[in-house]
């Protein structure tokens, strides 16, 4: 199952906003929110990988800052939280702020979970045709 980086980005600023709010996080809420939709927003096809977004892990949160601040007027929390959500991936990107932090553990926390749904129909097709062919 293929998530779209909106479904994504929707996803992660639930999160953000559930682990804020369990946890009971002073945050600014609407920087997290802003933050959190926006910090996938590289606009490019990452399956495509074109050459100039190479590797797309590393470059991406820099060309969706990019984006961002040419699109739309971000606050510093809000850039922060874009530019440094790939830590610890890109290690000199440290987050200071909170809402950052808790970007960085929501994109986690989402993207493993879309990784495995994934994986389970993947694997629920697989083993769908082998039946299928047994009959
Ligand atoms: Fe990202």
């Amino acid at each position: 199952m293929d998530t779209s980086v909106y479904e994504h980005s929707v996803a992660v600023t639930v999160e953000c906003l559930r682990i804020a709010d369990q946890f009971d996080i002073a945050v600014d809420r609407r920087s997290l929110i802003r933050g959190a939709l926006l910090h996938d927003y590289f606009l490019y096809d990452w399956h495509s990988r074109p050459k100039e977004h190479r590797p797309h892990g590393f470059t991406h949160a820099k060309t969706a800052l990019g984006n961002a601040e040419r699109d739309f007027q971000i606050n510093p929390i809000e850039a922060e939280m874009i530019r440094c959500h790939m830590f610890p991936m890109n290690i000199l990107r440290i987050p200071h702020h909170r809402e950052s932090i808790i970007l960085c553990l929501a994109d986690k926390t989402v993207a493993s979970k879309e990784t495995l749904n994934g994986g389970i129909v993947a694997i629920k097709r697989v083993s769908s045709s082998i039946i299928g062919t047994v009959h």
